[in-house]
């Protein structure tokens, strides 16, 4: 409700059939008279006839094949049914968002806030469901130029959902699916240079057919350098790699980070495509246009925006990726699902194994935060959640010891630890155990990683370190000072 349906399908094609329009020509009565007349349960039944009979008209070629839905339509199974054969586009909404374009409106069902909040929630599992493109409703313009995108997966014989990524540097595709590696095709004109480290080029580089030059670098954080750029940057020169031509990154957040900033900076910028074959960059580095080098003093210190062309998550990739790897990962799944809160957090607290529906969801929920800061300077901190203590237990042990996501899920117990979040804590501490990742680490020099929190980037001037925070799941703040002894009480807690 609120989403702007009905006036994104016009902006596809202006005579786009629009369900309550037509119950309101039809009866001569609005959508409120009617709830009020006949009740709801009567109006559900009009809205499910009229539904499907426009859905088949559309597919006959009216209204430019072009439905816009009531919000309550998809409660009908029915409905559900008939959409099945078609490509079903939902406009991302909050529920605080909503509230705000339809409070005070004529709309039935949007006069009780803590009714409205209800129904959002109700409402949101079926949406998910049915959803094969996912829009920000905040850009009005997303639709059409999601339209590409969209038919791509329509057409495509790829099991594959989209979302949309609008932020200020561009906007971009996000599919996700199965079976699409070196297959799908994200739509980037030119040609491509492939960049992967020596694992995934391995496994991987044979399924993409021609390219420019085919990059490859020795895996690890170890070498997210500047001089494995460097050597990336001559290697495309030497293969005549223009403007017009884009980087193809293929590989975990190391690759997406390296090749990301190769790109960026290559000719001072061409566009990067990543095919993300990890958990964490399916379900985080590859969203955001974030990307860079370590250094020795700090991790991620030089780096740029830069926001990929596309990007194509294949679930299956996943399937060679080392057990490590995997759990690694799943302190991401966990800190999104904790940033998250709602269905995502209740599916992994649940133990539900990852699926493409949940690397969805996480993308949905990242994408959602970038969207709305590109740059980070404000609710894209959510992210760092966990993230203070664990690249300070990284850089403490020169990146040698543990995984970042190893890393991470432990900065998440100091960073619960420090939220007072003492239930949840435990709740975390045993997810991160049951996915094989550790709860603490031994032999880590308390001072030398407490140092290492005070050069964190978000370090203020006055030398204190703002922390991201989590009382509850899905309530997240960031920008928190946090108490030196308290601090260290909590870091003493995982290092042991
Ligand atoms: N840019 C961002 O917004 C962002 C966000 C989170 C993390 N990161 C960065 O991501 C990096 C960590 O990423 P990562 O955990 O993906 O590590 P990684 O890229 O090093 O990959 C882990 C290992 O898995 C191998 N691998 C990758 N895909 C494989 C596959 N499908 N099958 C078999 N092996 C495979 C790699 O060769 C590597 O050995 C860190 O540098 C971190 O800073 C960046």
């Amino acid at each position: 409700m609120g989403a702007g349906k009905s006036t994104a399908a016009k902006s596809l094609d202006s005579s786009a059939l629009d369900t309550d329009r037509i119950i309101e020509q039809e009866s001569g009565l609005t959508v409120a008279e009617i709830f009020a007349r006949d009740g709801e349960v009567a109006f559900r039944d009009l809205e499910q006839r009229t539904a499907i009979d426009a859905i088949n008209r559309a597919a006959a070629g009216e209204g430019g094949g072009v439905v816009s839905l009531g919000g309550g339509a998809l409660n009908s199974e029915a409905i559900r049914s008939a959409l099945k054969e078609h490509v079903v586009v939902m406009l991302d909404i909050s529920v605080e968002e909503a509230w705000r374009r339809c409070s005070g409106s004529q709309r039935p069902l949007a006069s009780d806030r803590e009714a409205f909040w209800r129904l959002h929630a109700e409402r949101e599992s079926s949406y998910l469901a049915a959803a094969d493109a996912m829009l920000p409703a905040s850009t009005r313009s997303a639709v059409k130029e999601a339209l590409p995108a969209i038919r791509r997966i329509a057409e495509s014989d790829h099991r594959v959902k989209l979302l949309w990524a609008s932020t200020g540097g561009g906007s971009y595709p996000v599919f996700v699916g199965s079976g699409m590696l070196g297959t799908f095709d994200p739509g980037i004109d030119g040609r491509s240079a492939l960049i992967g480290d020596r694992n995934v080029a391995s496994l991987y580089f044979d399924r993409f057919e021609e390219s420019l030059a085919r990059i490859e670098f020795p895996a690890g954080e170890i070498n997210k350098t500047i001089t494995t750029c460097s050597e990336i940057w001559r290697e495309m020169a030497g293969a005549h790699v223009t403007r017009e031509d884009h980087v193809v990154a293929v590989g975990g957040g190391v690759v997406g980070d390296v090749a990301g900033f190769a790109a960026a900076a290559y000719q001072r910028g061409i566009p990067v495509v990543h095919w993300p074959t990890t958990v964490v960059a399916q379900v985080d580095s590859s969203l955001g246009g974030k990307t860079g080098v370590d250094i020795p003093e700090g991790k991620n210190y030089v780096g740029a925006f830069h926001q990929p062309a596309a990007v194509v998550s294949d679930f299956d990739a996943l399937s060679t990726l080392p057990k490590d790897e995997y759990s690694s990962g799943m302190a991401e799944v966990i800190k999104t699902a904790l940033i998250a809160g709602g269905s995502l957090w209740e599916r992994v607290i649940d133990g539900q194994l990852l699926d493409p529906d949940m690397v969805l969801a996480c993308a949905r929920t990242k994408i959602a935060i970038v969207s709305s800061d590109e740059f980070d300077s404000g609710m894209r901190q959510l992210l760092n959640l966990g993230h203070t203590v664990g690249h300070a237990i990284e850089t403490a042990t020169n990146y040698s010891r543990l995984r970042h996501g190893e890393a991470v899920g432990i900065g998440l117990l100091a960073a619960l630890q420090l939220s007072g979040a003492g239930q949840l804590r435990d709740s975390v501490s045993q997810l991160l155990l049951a996915n094989g990742l550790p709860t603490s680490v031994e032999g880590v020099d308390i001072e030398a990683a407490l140092h290492a929190v005070k050069s964190d980037k978000k370090a203020r001037s006055d030398g204190s370190v703002p922390f991201v925070l989590c009382s509850e799941p899905g309530s997240v703040t960031f920008g928190n000072a946090v108490d030196a002894s308290d601090l260290e009480t909590a870091m003493r807690e995982v290092l042991t």
